[in-house]
């Protein structure tokens, strides 16, 4: 039974948002910041509609989206579930995890969905609404299709709702939403703007940044105010939400594909470890001449070094690949020291001078195939991008800003025309070196 009333979860969502729960334009655009909490909001809102249509008896039939089926279920998918729990509301959602769809008890639905497949869209009928997540991600001719979906007579009101970082003033969404006079309401610091769109459909844009999410990490709101120091653009776009321009990008080389060859040449694993908000990536690279095959099998933050080594170690067994090289972050020393300890063939990548640029240089000379449910490597490539500085001079460093996979195969690939680490026994290592320290105890002897 839903008995939940919607004035008593005010607490569990941010203010901003809360005053667009009822808010029923056809179109709800929620943009700004990295961690502004607009991807919560709005799962929130897809339940709190959930509950709503329960109230009133008049059931919904709701449509997250995201451009892959792999990306909306690890993000949309995950987050309205968790939700769902934090609001002791998981018992009364009946979930099929093969069709990624939760039904409630008056019918109502929540369905998830990518955009892979354009044909699956069109077997979809009678949706109320749709969100869009990471709407960036989209095409213009892809939001038609589900602007067209959403055609015809409803007693519900129909909503297509956004939520996305403005990473590129020459996005559609820029040229489709917002005009000058829009534009000049956010920047005077109007957060929500509201208007006629067409003859019968209006617009609400909403503009957020980590200030209006009370929910967030100490690290996080760091990270954030620190971009200014790496790159004007990204501090722009993901610490005060404006609208930013796509230059430099580093990686044009890549592209997705189902197929990963069995048979290959090499095969390495690269690790970047987390550090507080900094997720662990786990990335297997697989080669076969000029061609390199990358998969993310980890990325998550806040793991101790023994929950990432059982995790790793559950990863190779499933690759059959128990001995599997892993080419590691060698400033962490210690981390690659107990992950050795917990079994693992765990080594340090080789870092020379600038190993940065270098292992860049090297990862261009491949065309790269990234496995398409590794939605973190694709974010990352897609946003890799050299520094600029204030005056908007490229600089010859790469942005410091969700860069854990690419850390991580640019460590695997580090061992590629490099000498191998001899590894000796601590013993004899104590014996030749009476200053002993263990971060030392894979030096070429
Ligand atoms: N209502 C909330 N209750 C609890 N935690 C929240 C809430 N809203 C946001 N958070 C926390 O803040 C983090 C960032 O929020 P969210 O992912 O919604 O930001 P975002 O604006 O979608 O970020 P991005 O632009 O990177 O996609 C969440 O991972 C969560 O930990
Ligand atoms: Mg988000």
């Amino acid at each position: 039974m839903i008995n939940l009333k919607i004035e008593r979860l005010k607490n569990g969502i941010n203010e901003l948002y809360y005053q667009l729960i009822r808010n029923k334009s056809r179109y709800l655009l929620y943009y700004g910041g990295a961690g502004s909490g607009k991807s919560v909001a709005a799962a929130q809102k897809q339940i709190i509609r959930i509950m709503q249509a329960f109230y009133t008896q008049k059931p919904v039939r709701l449509l997250c989206m995201r451009k892959t089926t792999p990306a909306v279920r690890k993000s949309a998918y995950e987050e309205v579930k968790s939700i769902l729990s934090k609001w002791s509301l998981s018992q009364i959602a009946v979930e099929n995890k093969t069709r990624l769809q939760l039904t409630f008890p008056d019918s109502s639905e929540i369905l998830f969905m990518g955009l892979d497949d354009p044909e699956k869209l069109k077997s979809i009928h009678g949706i109320t609404s749709v969100w869009m997540e990471e709407a960036t991600e989209f095409t213009l001719d892809d939001f038609r299709q589900i602007d067209l979906r959403l055609r015809g007579k409803s007693n519900q009101y129909k909503q297509i709702l956004m939520t996305f970082n403005p990473i590129n003033e020459q996005h559609w969404i820029k040229k489709q939403f917002f005009d000058d006079d829009i534009q000049k309401e956010i920047e005077s610091g109007k957060q929500i703007v509201s208007r006629k769109y067409t003859a019968n459909s209006d617009i609400t844009i909403v503009h957020s940044t980590y200030k209006d999410n009370r929910f967030i990490d100490h690290a996080y709101i760091e990270r954030l105010e620190h971009l200014i120091e790496e790159d004007q653009n990204y501090y722009n776009i993901y610490t005060l939400g404006k609208w930013g321009v796509l230059s430099g990008r580093i990686f044009e080389n890549y592209s997705t594909a189902e197929t990963v060859p069995d048979k290959y040449d090499i095969r390495y694993y690269g690790l970047d470890f987390g550090y507080s908000i900094d997720p662990a990536a786990f990335v297997e690279c697989r080669i076969i001449g000029k061609t390199l095959y990358v998969k993310e099998h980890l990325y998550q933050p806040n793991l101790t070094n023994k929950e990432l080594a059982d995790l790793i170690r559950s990863i190779l067994d499933a690759n059959q690949d128990k001995n599997g090289q892993i080419l590691a972050d060698s400033s962490e020393p210690k981390s690659i020291a107990e992950l050795r300890r917990y079994g693992l063939n765990c080594q340090p990548a080789v870092k020379g001078p600038d190993s940065v640029l270098y292992g860049i240089q090297k990862m261009k000379q491949y065309q790269i195939i990234i496995d398409p449910e590794s939605t973190n490597i694709l974010k990352e490539f897609d946003g890799y991008k050299w520094a600029e500085d204030k005056f908007g001079n490229q600089l010859n460093k790469p942005v410091q800003y969700n860069d854990h996979t690419i850390d991580a195969i640019r460590y695997a690939l580090s061992r590629i025309n490099a000498e191998p680490v001899k590894f000796i026994t601590e013993e004899k290592y104590k014996q030749k070196r009476p200053d002993y320290n263990e971060d030392w105890m894979w030096e070429e002897i």
